[in-house]
């Protein structure tokens, strides 16, 4: 079997010394499993735990004579805000889980030609004066639906089945993208490091990516705090073509670039010896086993915190690699079990003012809001820094503080139409 695959093993490495090899993990994906080569490769369809519940059995969407998603959410989640979480979680593990869909899932492409299942604005009164307050008639929510592969779709038997474009691993497409072009064009090709702004690389905690100067496609929608299209340029280089669409997700980005920047560095001074190339793959490696490490056994256990009887969720024991479990990500965690996480996000972030570390100041900042002070915006809103997350572009270097990201889900009031309006 594997003497079969040998055309394939592309990704050993063979320095011209013939000194040592060592081997590259694979970008898109694919042979990561020598048993089932494609299990895991980019553009896999999505798994199944339960079948296709089309209304048609073959692509329509049923739930048409299901409660309105509007007046579901209305239902669940109304009530006081400005709580704490009962749990002593914060901001930082609802932030950190997002930049985790993103390194294993992207399955929210729209298809082509595009398809809408629009939502009706129900009649009810809080929700038509927040969505329909120049009450139209018949007004819906436009909602596309999702990519999905072409060769299914056609029959009971072949029921439609969407894809995820990136790699279902934890093998570092958030920091260093999916495919070799991409890492290329986020490289410094100088002592294994990520290209800097400005090619200031230094001192690395100040840093920030290059900027998109070279209209890496980046996904780039009109802000809805302006709907204007803007330049992908203004961005900057990471390997998460999403990574700029908002700053909490933006200052993970921003952060692991710098720990790339950092493992690369202390890696060059003890191999003086190590060419670019060879820093950069193993700084990428190490990288890459810091995420691992950190999701599964530092956020995971925290974002489940019980386990099904109620107790503490443990991690159990790696025992040894199993080629028969399928890295794939089912329907089910995509569209419920991993997006339960929006019901934690906080609509802002408190920001902390670090220039006195003794104290535990708020910042204030200015946010471009004509008529308003600067000392009159304290906190970033999400609504406003949405698709814009380089706001005033320093602010990018306060998100960055991780410790920004203590905010207790839910302890910010949610903002009224006016004050949103206001950009507060
Ligand atoms: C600022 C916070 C966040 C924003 C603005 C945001 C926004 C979005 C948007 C616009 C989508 C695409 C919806 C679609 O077309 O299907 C999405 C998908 C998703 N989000 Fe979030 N999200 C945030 C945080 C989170 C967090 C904290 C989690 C989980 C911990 C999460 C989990 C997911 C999942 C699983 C998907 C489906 C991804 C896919 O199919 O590609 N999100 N999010």
């Amino acid at each position: 079997m594997f003497s079969a695959l040998g055309p394939f093993i592309c990704m050993k490495y063979i320095p011209d010394s013939q000194e040592e090899e060592y081997e590259l993990t694979p970008q898109d994906g694919w042979f990561n499993n020598l048993v089932h080569p494609d299990w895991g490769g980019i553009d896999g369809q999505l798994l199944r735990l339960s079948p296709a519940d089309y209304s048609d059995g073959v692509y329509e969407p049923s739930g048409r004579d299901r409660p309105n998603p509007f007046l579901i959410s209305e239902a669940a989640h109304q009530g006081p805000s400005g709580l704490g979480s009962l749990r002593n979680r914060t901001a930082m593990m609802v932030y950190f889980g997002q930049q985790v869909v993103e390194e294993v899932l992207d399955a929210q492409r729209p298809g082509c030609p595009r398809e809408y299942f629009n939502v009706p604005i129900p009649n009810h009164e809080d929700i038509q004066n927040r969505f329909n307050p120049d009450n139209k008639e018949n007004l819906e929510m436009p909602f596309l639906r999702t990519r999905y592969d072409q060769t299914t779709g056609y029959s009971p038997n072949n029921p439609r089945q969407q894809l995820n474009e990136i790699t279902p691993y934890l093998d570092g497409g958030l920091t260093y993208g999916i495919a070799k072009a991409w890492t290329d064009a986020i490289r410094e090709f100088k002592g294994g490091r990520l290209k800097a702004l400005d090619d200031k690389h230094d001192p690395i905690e100040k840093s920030f990516p290059a900027q998109n100067d070279i209209r890496l496609p980046m996904a780039n929608p009109p802000p809805p705090r302006d709907h204007t299209l803007k330049n992908v340029n203004r961005f900057w280089r990471l390997g998460n073509p999403r990574g700029n669409e908002n700053p909490m997700l933006l200052a993970f980005g921003v952060m692991w670039f710098r720990w790339h920047n950092k493992v690369a560095s202390d890696i060059s001074k003890v191999h003086t010896d190590w060419d670019d190339e060879k820093i950069f793959n193993e700084a990428r490696k190490r990288v890459i086993a810091h995420h691992q490490k950190i999701v599964m056994y530092d956020w995971l256990p925290q974002y489940l915190m019980t386990n099904e009887t109620g107790g503490m969720f443990e991690m159990p024991a790696y025992k040894k690699y199993n080629p028969d479990i399928h890295p794939g990500i089912s329907q089910e965690f995509q569209s419920a079990a991993m997006r339960f996480g929006h019901t934690l996000v906080t609509p802002g972030l408190w920001v902390r003012d670090t220039a006195d570390k003794s104290k535990c100041n708020w910042k204030s900042f200015s946010i471009n809001v004509p008529g308003q002070s600067a000392e009159s915006v304290h906190a970033i809103r999400l609504c406003n820094s949405y698709w814009n997350p380089q706001i005033n572009g320093g602010l990018a270097d306060t998100t960055v503080q991780m410790k920004n990201l203590h905010t207790h889900p839910g302890s910010m009031n949610r903002p009224n139409r006016q004050q949103r309006q206001d950009g507060l």
